[in-house]
């Protein structure tokens, strides 16, 4: 029986060594330790070997098994690395790789998301309102005269039903107090606003704006001046100084222009127009208070303040960009600046 185990290890291997496919390799692997294989076959035959070689003969088949499941072993993993080596050929590994470029957030998306969050902390809630609207929401409640140069067709998209493409954000300040309950009403709204502007530079037919609103039993010109004191130096930093000049606005009274000194990238210091507010006019409580027909908004009882500012405009500043068209044409060599 040893005689037969060195022979089936002998022929084993030197069959091993011409083996150079996987199914020839699974065939041999069944022929010698399947369950019907060549050395499966011998092992059955210990049950005959006398006590006194049990021993000798059991290591002996042992050492052949493992040494025809090593040659195996061995075989196939050179096939494999073969396989391997097949598979990357003509691959340069040397090759710099593909660059894999990330996005950003838009200029004008990150000024918006920053202003929002500023004024979240200050309690603001975000509300909006539609961009087609009526002449009634954008204008007549707002205090606007109907000769009013806003209104003209020149400078504002109408469509055939008479309602138009809202010219500020100010008209969600009247979709608000339309609906609120009670008081009190502490709203901002971004959004886009439309004007019939010559597109230039500084001009685009589409633009964005923020609006805010603040209602309440005696809120004060004191409580406008703060709040937008501490939203600008949020935005544009602590040491930045704030100026409220006069103003008009139909729908508030007294109302102001707001300027920021700015370092603007490049240039000295400067005052900047930045956004226009006062306080709501009484006018427009009235408004409000005959269309939905209870005292909520007395204009007696009620004051607020209002503000709106140019979103595309703060970007432009904060960003020294010089072209207000740079911001809708998604030139990358723009866009990767940010
Ligand atoms: N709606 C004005 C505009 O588009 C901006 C504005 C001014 C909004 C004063 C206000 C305000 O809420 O109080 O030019």
């Amino acid at each position: 029986m040893l005689s037969q185990l060195d022979q089936i290890q002998s022929e084993g291997l030197a069959a091993l060594a011409t083996i150079h496919d996987e199914a020839a390799l699974e065939n041999f692997r069944v022929a010698v330790l399947g369950k019907k294989g060549s050395l499966t076959s011998i092992a059955a035959g210990m049950r005959n070997v006398p006590p006194d070689q049990k021993a000798v003969v059991g290591a002996k088949l042992n050492e052949v098994r493992t040494a025809l499941t090593q040659g195996i072993e061995q075989i196939q993993l050179a096939l494999q690395v073969a396989k391997d080596a097949e598979s990357v050929k003509g691959l340069d590994i040397t090759l710099p790789g593909r660059p894999s470029p990330s996005g950003a957030l838009h200029p004008l998306t990150r000024i918006r998301d920053k202003a929002i969050q500023t004024l979240r902390r200050l309690g603001f809630a975000l509300a909006d309102g539609p961009e087609i609207e009526t002449e009634w929401h954008c204008f007549d409640a707002l205090n606007t005269p109907a000769d009013h140069p806003a209104r003209n067709e020149k400078d504002t998209f109408y469509l055939p039903d008479g309602r138009l493409l809202r010219t500020h954000t100010s008209s969600v300040q009247v979709r608000t107090m339309e609906t609120v309950k009670s008081l009190p009403v502490r709203i901002i709204a971004p959004g886009a606003a439309y004007r019939r502007d010559e597109i230039d530079a500084t001009h685009l037919s589409v633009f964005n704006q923020l609006e805010g609103l603040y209602v309440d039993k005696n809120v004060s010109l004191a409580d406008l001046k703060g709040t937008l004191e501490y939203f600008f130096q949020e935005m544009f930093g602590e040491k930045t100084q704030v100026r409220f000049r006069p103003h008009f606005f139909p729908f508030t009274e007294p109302s102001f222009e707001i300027d920021v000194k700015l370092e603007v990238k490049g240039q000295a210091d400067k005052w900047i127009e930045i956004a226009g507010c006062g306080m709501v006019d009484p006018a427009v409580f009235t408004a409000i208070s005959q269309s939905r027909g209870d005292q909520v908004f007395d204009p007696n009882e009620v004051t607020g303040f209002a503000f709106g500012l140019g979103l595309d405009r703060l970007a432009m500043i904060l960003h020294g960009i010089t072209d207000i068209r740079h911001l809708i044409e998604n030139d990358v060599r723009f866009l990767a600046q940010f």
